[in-house]
């Protein structure tokens, strides 16, 4: 069945109006509104938002693409009333063309290699409708300098031959880890409009010999778009790559979700792709733009966090029961749900583990809205201050403050039950899978970077 036609009534809510860009740490705490389709990642201590959109209230909801990347300190403790941004420009070093580092839409996540403190963008994203700065596709760089600041470089420029017939991938499935950086799949729009056609394969780009490839991989038998994929250093002989959720395609307009009843999981050393069913509660149902975080907990298990997202189509009845929160645990691949009511629609977040127990939800988007043409998911004020929350994953509680200096994550209740009562490790489904989980190492610390959706894993 065609699905492509609503994949894209939030782009629609933003875009084919005059939207300019504008610093992404404008709004104060009193006139934020909303945040949405940024991308996200951690790395050396603090976390980066890319691109995206937010708007504000000020005599009238005015609605921005963010132009700067911004940081927030995890080395410090915060409160819902004293988080700020540190904001950084994108200008490249004089002389380039484009002049800045490109903002992106959809982008999905962000780069960051552990070993030299790099951050990458501009491989994957859509690009403003309307006064855009041309941005082809291109790797850009920010080296970043310790204190949330740092310097912006070209580091695979427009003419890179591997860019030939490349096509800018929106919605891809992005993590980083083992030396790599992934973006799998994900759709690309016709001409800068909002015709979409499927985006195959697997753009890569290592981190040391500097080579980025399109690499054909057969998932599901077909197209992956609007999925995540996080890193998993902990399992296997290089650690391993999780696609959660989105949705397949066999042919250019037929799509459907991912059941994540089957989940794929691919071997960072040999880069293929291998499934595994899960047990549980019924997996969390197809859908897209939600988010996810992983950790690795002092048993020596590691959980994939899945919040919110939609089902396609916005409005109360159909949006907000998306506000849940599930958790896949490793190995034992079995799906637990946390137990709370569906209050509040949150779409086109993302969220990162930022240490110790605790998920930070950034920006995010009211999907209960019905009305796209004005009164749209941009225009209400986010019950989270500066679209920022905290989650605790041992207690299952949303919290208003950060803290820093805070001990290694503990399974939740919840999560112990699954050990407790069961055998401990999957019934795994094929050889390949059961020799990558007999290959284990926690005393992995740090995830090597990750995307939307990073792994900041402690087992300390
Ligand atoms: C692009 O990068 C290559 C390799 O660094 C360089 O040789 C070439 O001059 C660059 N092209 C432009 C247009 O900057
Ligand atoms: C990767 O290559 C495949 C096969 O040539 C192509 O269909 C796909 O569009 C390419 N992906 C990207 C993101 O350019
Ligand atoms: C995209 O734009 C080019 C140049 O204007 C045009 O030739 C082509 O037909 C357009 N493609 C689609 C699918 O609209
Ligand atoms: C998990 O670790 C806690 C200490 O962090 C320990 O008390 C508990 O027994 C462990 N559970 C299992 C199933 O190993
Ligand atoms: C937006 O919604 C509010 C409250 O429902 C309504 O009063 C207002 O007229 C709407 N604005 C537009 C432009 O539709
Ligand atoms: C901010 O934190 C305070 C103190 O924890 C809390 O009372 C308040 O509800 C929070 N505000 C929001 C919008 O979460
Ligand atoms: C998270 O919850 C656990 C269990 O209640 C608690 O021990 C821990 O301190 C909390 N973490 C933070 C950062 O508040
Ligand atoms: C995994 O689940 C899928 C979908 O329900 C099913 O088609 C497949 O046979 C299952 N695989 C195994 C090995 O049980
Ligand atoms: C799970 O598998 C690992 C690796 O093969 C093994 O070391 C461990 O003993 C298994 N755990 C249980 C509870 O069977
Ligand atoms: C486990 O990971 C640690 C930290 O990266 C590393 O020092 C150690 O060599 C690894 N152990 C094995 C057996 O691979």
């Amino acid at each position: 069945m065609g699905r492509l036609s609503w994949l894209f009534l939030s782009l629609s809510a933003i875009a084919g109006r005059a939207c300019a860009q504008l610093d992404g740490a404008t709004p104060s705490s009193e006139t934020f509104l909303r945040r949405g389709y940024h991308s996200s990642t951690v790395g050396g201590g603090f976390v980066w938002i890319d691109g995206g959109a937010f708007s504000y209230y000020k005599n009238q909801v005015n609605r921005y693409y963010s132009n700067t990347l911004l940081a927030l300190d995890l080395r410090e403790d915060w409160t819902n009333d004293t988080v700020s941004f540190i904001s950084n420009a994108k200008d490249l070093p004089a002389g380039s063309n484009p002049s800045t580092a490109p903002s992106l839409l959809y982008g999905n996540g962000l780069w960051y290699d552990d070993d030299t403190g790099y951050l990458y963008t501009g491989f994957s994203g859509l690009r403003y409708y309307s006064g855009a700065a041309g941005w082809p596709m291109e790797l850009t760089v920010f080296k970043t300098d310790g204190e949330g600041g740092g310097t912006w470089a070209t580091a695979l420029n427009a003419s890179t031959n591997a860019f030939n017939d490349m096509i800018r991938p929106m919605h891809p499935a992005v993590a980083a880890g083992n030396g790599k950086g992934y973006a799998l799949g994900g759709t690309t729009p016709v001409n800068d409009t909002e015709t979409e056609i499927m985006a195959g394969g697997m753009l890569s780009f290592d981190f040391e010999t500097k080579l980025f490839r399109n690499s054909t991989v057969q998932i599901h038998g077909g197209y992956t778009s609007l999925a995540n994929m996080v890193y998993v250093p902990q399992f296997g002989e290089e650690g391993i790559f999780v696609l959660i959720g989105g949705a397949f395609t066999q042919g250019p307009y037929d799509i459907d979700w991912y059941s994540n009843g089957e989940i794929y999981v691919m071997d960072a050393k040999t880069e293929v792709f291998y499934s595994q069913n899960t047990t549980g509660v019924t997996p969390p149902s197809g859908r897209e733009e939600f988010c996810t975080a992983v950790v690795a907990s002092t048993n020596e298990t590691v959980e994939i966090f899945m919040y919110g997202g939609w089902g396609g189509t916005l409005g109360e009845e159909q949006a907000t029961p998306y506000d849940e929160i599930y958790i896949l645990t490793l190995p034992a691949f079995e799906w637990v749900k946390v137990d709370y009511t569906p209050a509040q629609a949150r779409l086109a977040h993302s969220c990162e583990a930022v240490g110790g127990s605790q998920i930070l939800v950034i920006g995010g988007l009211d999907g209960s809205t019905s009305d796209v043409t004005y009164n749209g998911t941009f225009n209400d004020r986010d019950p989270n201050e500066q679209g920022l929350a905290v989650f605790n994953m041992t207690s299952l509680d949303w919290e208003t403050k950060y803290t820093a200096d805070s001990p290694a994550y503990v399974q939740s209740d919840l999560v112990a039950e699954v050990y407790t009562s069961g055998t401990g490790n999957a019934t795994w489904d094929n050889d390949n899978i059961e020799s990558i989980f007999s290959k284990r190492n926690f005393t992995i610390t740090s995830s090597g970077g990750a995307g939307n959706n990073a792994a900041s894993s402690s087992a300390a």
